[in-house]
Protein backbone atom coordinates (compact mmCIF):
# COMPACT_ATOMS: atom_id res chain seq x y z
CA UNK A 1 0.00 0.00 0.00
CA UNK A 2 1.28 3.60 -0.63
CA UNK A 3 1.62 6.52 1.53
CA UNK A 4 1.99 9.86 1.32
CA UNK A 5 2.46 12.13 4.56
CA UNK A 6 2.36 15.72 4.85
CA UNK A 7 4.59 17.29 7.27
CA UNK A 8 5.88 20.87 8.61
CA UNK A 9 7.84 20.40 11.87
CA UNK A 10 9.96 17.58 13.45
CA UNK A 11 8.45 14.43 12.05
CA UNK A 12 8.18 12.52 14.64
CA UNK A 13 5.23 10.93 13.67
CA UNK A 14 6.60 10.16 10.15
CA UNK A 15 9.45 8.75 12.07
CA UNK A 16 7.12 6.33 13.62
CA UNK A 17 5.21 5.59 10.03
CA UNK A 18 9.16 5.15 8.55
CA UNK A 19 9.83 2.65 11.26
CA UNK A 20 6.21 0.76 10.85
CA UNK A 21 6.60 0.16 6.80
CA UNK A 22 6.17 -3.42 6.42
CA UNK A 23 6.08 -4.74 9.53
CA UNK A 24 3.43 -6.20 11.12
CA UNK A 25 1.68 -3.16 12.45
CA UNK A 26 1.34 -1.56 9.05
CA UNK A 27 2.31 -4.83 6.73
CA UNK A 28 2.66 -4.19 3.01
CA UNK A 29 2.81 -0.44 3.48
CA UNK A 30 5.61 2.38 1.74
CA UNK A 31 5.84 5.70 1.78
CA UNK A 32 5.68 7.24 -1.34
CA UNK A 33 6.42 10.78 -0.96
CA UNK A 34 6.66 12.93 1.95
CA UNK A 35 5.45 16.57 1.65
CA UNK A 36 6.70 19.80 4.09
CA UNK A 37 5.34 23.27 3.55
CA UNK A 38 8.58 24.41 4.99
CA UNK A 39 11.25 23.73 3.29
CA UNK A 40 13.90 22.77 6.54
CA UNK A 41 11.57 20.58 8.29
CA UNK A 42 13.27 17.98 9.68
CA UNK A 43 11.07 15.27 8.84
CA UNK A 44 12.37 15.82 5.22
CA UNK A 45 15.77 14.59 6.72
CA UNK A 46 14.26 11.45 8.55
CA UNK A 47 12.54 10.87 5.15
CA UNK A 48 15.82 11.31 2.95
CA UNK A 49 17.90 9.77 5.75
CA UNK A 50 15.52 6.44 5.69
CA UNK A 51 16.51 2.93 4.62
CA UNK A 52 15.84 3.59 1.64
CA UNK A 53 15.40 6.79 1.22
CA UNK A 54 11.91 8.11 0.66
CA UNK A 55 11.33 10.92 -2.09
CA UNK A 56 10.18 14.26 -0.18
CA UNK A 57 9.25 17.45 -1.84
CA UNK A 58 7.88 20.98 -0.04
CA UNK A 59 5.80 23.85 -1.01
CA UNK A 60 5.74 26.77 0.86
CA UNK A 61 2.69 28.78 1.03
CA UNK A 62 4.23 32.41 1.29
CA UNK A 63 7.24 31.86 -1.55
CA UNK A 64 3.89 30.25 -3.78
CA UNK A 65 1.92 33.36 -3.18
CA UNK A 66 4.71 35.88 -3.90
CA UNK A 67 5.68 33.97 -7.23
CA UNK A 68 2.01 33.90 -8.59
CA UNK A 69 -0.32 36.88 -7.20
CA UNK A 70 -3.05 36.07 -9.24
CA UNK A 71 -2.78 32.80 -6.92
CA UNK A 72 -4.79 32.25 -3.66
CA UNK A 73 -4.44 30.11 -1.08
CA UNK A 74 -6.86 28.18 -2.54
CA UNK A 75 -4.49 27.53 -5.47
CA UNK A 76 -1.81 26.37 -2.87
CA UNK A 77 -3.96 23.22 -1.61
CA UNK A 78 -4.07 22.39 -5.19
CA UNK A 79 -1.00 22.39 -6.14
CA UNK A 80 0.07 20.32 -2.89
CA UNK A 81 -3.01 18.09 -3.90
CA UNK A 82 -1.84 17.64 -7.62
CA UNK A 83 2.01 17.03 -6.01
CA UNK A 84 -0.48 14.18 -3.95
CA UNK A 85 -2.69 12.53 -6.72
CA UNK A 86 0.18 12.33 -9.09
CA UNK A 87 2.39 9.81 -6.89
CA UNK A 88 -0.78 7.98 -6.31
CA UNK A 89 -1.31 7.54 -2.96
CA UNK A 90 -4.07 4.97 -1.47
CA UNK A 91 -4.16 7.51 1.61
CA UNK A 92 -2.75 10.70 2.82
CA UNK A 93 -1.56 11.09 6.65
CA UNK A 94 -1.24 14.76 7.77
CA UNK A 95 1.17 14.28 10.48
CA UNK A 96 1.96 17.68 11.72
CA UNK A 97 0.67 19.29 8.63
CA UNK A 98 0.26 22.88 9.93
CA UNK A 99 -2.25 24.14 7.15
CA UNK A 100 -6.03 23.69 6.86
CA UNK A 101 -6.56 22.41 3.91
CA UNK A 102 -9.27 23.80 1.52
CA UNK A 103 -12.21 22.23 0.15
CA UNK A 104 -10.47 22.24 -3.27
CA UNK A 105 -7.92 20.39 -2.03
CA UNK A 106 -10.30 17.25 -0.35
CA UNK A 107 -12.11 17.65 -3.97
CA UNK A 108 -9.70 16.69 -5.72
CA UNK A 109 -8.45 13.48 -3.10
CA UNK A 110 -12.16 12.61 -3.06
CA UNK A 111 -12.35 12.72 -6.94
CA UNK A 112 -15.06 15.19 -7.43
CA UNK A 113 -12.32 17.65 -8.80
CA UNK A 114 -9.99 17.17 -11.61
CA UNK A 115 -6.86 19.50 -11.83
CA UNK A 116 -6.03 20.55 -15.39
CA UNK A 117 -3.75 18.14 -16.95
CA UNK A 118 -4.26 15.08 -14.53
CA UNK A 119 -6.11 12.28 -14.37
CA UNK A 120 -8.91 11.92 -12.50
CA UNK A 121 -8.08 9.89 -9.44
CA UNK A 122 -9.67 6.41 -9.64
CA UNK A 123 -10.72 5.71 -6.13
CA UNK A 124 -11.24 8.67 -2.85
CA UNK A 125 -7.79 8.81 -1.69
CA UNK A 126 -8.86 9.46 1.89
CA UNK A 127 -6.82 12.11 4.69
CA UNK A 128 -6.60 11.12 7.89
CA UNK A 129 -4.46 14.06 11.25
CA UNK A 130 -3.33 13.67 13.99
CA UNK A 131 -4.59 16.01 16.42
CA UNK A 132 -3.29 16.32 20.23
CA UNK A 133 -6.89 16.35 21.74
CA UNK A 134 -9.21 13.77 22.37
CA UNK A 135 -12.39 15.04 20.07
CA UNK A 136 -14.42 17.61 20.28
CA UNK A 137 -12.33 18.64 23.16
CA UNK A 138 -9.62 21.34 21.79
CA UNK A 139 -9.97 21.79 17.98
CA UNK A 140 -7.57 24.29 16.02
CA UNK A 141 -4.10 25.37 17.11
CA UNK A 142 -2.19 25.01 20.11
CA UNK A 143 -4.37 22.27 21.81
CA UNK A 144 -2.16 20.74 23.70
CA UNK A 145 -1.42 23.83 25.91
CA UNK A 146 -4.56 24.73 25.48
CA UNK A 147 -5.73 20.83 27.46
CA UNK A 148 -2.71 21.35 29.72
CA UNK A 149 -3.73 24.39 31.23
CA UNK A 150 -7.28 23.67 31.21
CA UNK A 151 -6.75 20.21 32.88
CA UNK A 152 -4.40 22.32 35.46
CA UNK A 153 -7.25 24.28 36.35
CA UNK A 154 -9.78 21.58 36.99
CA UNK A 155 -11.55 22.05 33.59
CA UNK A 156 -11.69 18.80 32.03
CA UNK A 157 -11.06 15.66 33.77
CA UNK A 158 -9.05 13.79 31.39
CA UNK A 159 -6.39 14.35 28.02
CA UNK A 160 -5.94 13.00 24.85
CA UNK A 161 -4.85 11.86 21.33
CA UNK A 162 -7.10 11.28 18.73
CA UNK A 163 -6.73 10.53 14.69
CA UNK A 164 -9.07 11.38 12.56
CA UNK A 165 -10.77 11.94 9.17
CA UNK A 166 -10.14 15.19 7.32
CA UNK A 167 -13.00 16.96 6.61
CA UNK A 168 -14.21 20.23 6.20
CA UNK A 169 -14.69 21.63 9.48
CA UNK A 170 -11.41 21.81 11.64
CA UNK A 171 -10.51 18.76 13.47
CA UNK A 172 -14.09 17.45 13.15
CA UNK A 173 -13.91 14.49 11.13
CA UNK A 174 -14.86 10.85 12.31
CA UNK A 175 -11.91 9.95 15.26
CA UNK A 176 -10.88 6.54 13.48
CA UNK A 177 -8.58 5.84 17.00
CA UNK A 178 -8.60 7.75 19.88
CA UNK A 179 -6.36 7.12 23.47
CA UNK A 180 -6.47 8.96 26.94
CA UNK A 181 -3.11 10.30 27.87
CA UNK A 182 -2.24 10.19 31.83
CA UNK A 183 -1.57 14.13 33.17
CA UNK A 184 -1.43 15.13 36.72
CA UNK A 185 -2.11 17.94 38.49
CA UNK A 186 1.75 20.09 39.10
CA UNK A 187 3.25 18.19 36.30
CA UNK A 188 5.64 20.25 34.00
CA UNK A 189 3.83 20.56 30.37
CA UNK A 190 7.26 19.49 29.21
CA UNK A 191 6.63 15.63 31.11
CA UNK A 192 3.06 15.89 30.16
CA UNK A 193 4.15 16.34 26.25
CA UNK A 194 6.65 13.72 26.32
CA UNK A 195 3.90 11.17 27.89
CA UNK A 196 1.71 12.27 24.85
CA UNK A 197 4.18 11.56 21.82
CA UNK A 198 4.98 8.70 22.84
CA UNK A 199 1.14 7.77 22.77
CA UNK A 200 1.04 9.71 19.02
CA UNK A 201 3.38 7.28 17.60
CA UNK A 202 0.88 4.51 18.61
CA UNK A 203 -1.79 5.85 17.50
CA UNK A 204 -1.01 7.31 14.16
CA UNK A 205 0.13 3.83 13.05
CA UNK A 206 -3.12 1.96 14.03
CA UNK A 207 -4.94 4.52 12.24
CA UNK A 208 -3.15 4.62 9.58
CA UNK A 209 -3.21 0.83 8.91
CA UNK A 210 -7.05 1.11 10.03
CA UNK A 211 -7.72 3.78 6.56
CA UNK A 212 -5.50 1.89 4.19
CA UNK A 213 -7.04 -1.47 5.06
CA UNK A 214 -10.13 0.18 4.35
CA UNK A 215 -8.85 1.36 0.60
CA UNK A 216 -6.42 -2.02 -0.06
CA UNK A 217 -6.99 -4.80 2.54
C1 LIG B 1 2.04 16.50 16.88
O1 LIG B 1 1.91 16.82 18.26
C2 LIG B 1 0.68 16.43 16.25
O2 LIG B 1 -0.34 16.00 17.11
C3 LIG B 1 0.43 17.88 15.88
O3 LIG B 1 1.69 18.37 15.44
C4 LIG B 1 2.71 17.64 16.12
C5 LIG B 1 3.65 17.12 15.07
O4 LIG B 1 4.79 16.63 15.71
N1 LIG B 1 -0.55 17.96 14.83
P1 LIG B 1 5.90 15.89 14.79
O5 LIG B 1 6.31 16.86 13.71
O6 LIG B 1 5.27 14.66 14.21
O7 LIG B 1 7.01 15.56 15.76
Amino acid sequence: RRLAVLISGNGTNLQALINAQNTPSLPNTHIILVLSNRKHAYGLTRASTATPPIPTTHLALQPFLKAHPDKTREDYDLEVARKLVRVKPDAVVCAGWMHIVSEGFLDVLKGVRVLDGEEPVEREIPVINIHPALFGQFDGAHAVERGFEAFQRGEVGELGVMVHRVVREVDRGEPLVQRRVEVFKGERIEDYEERLHKVEWEVIVEATRMVLDEVRP
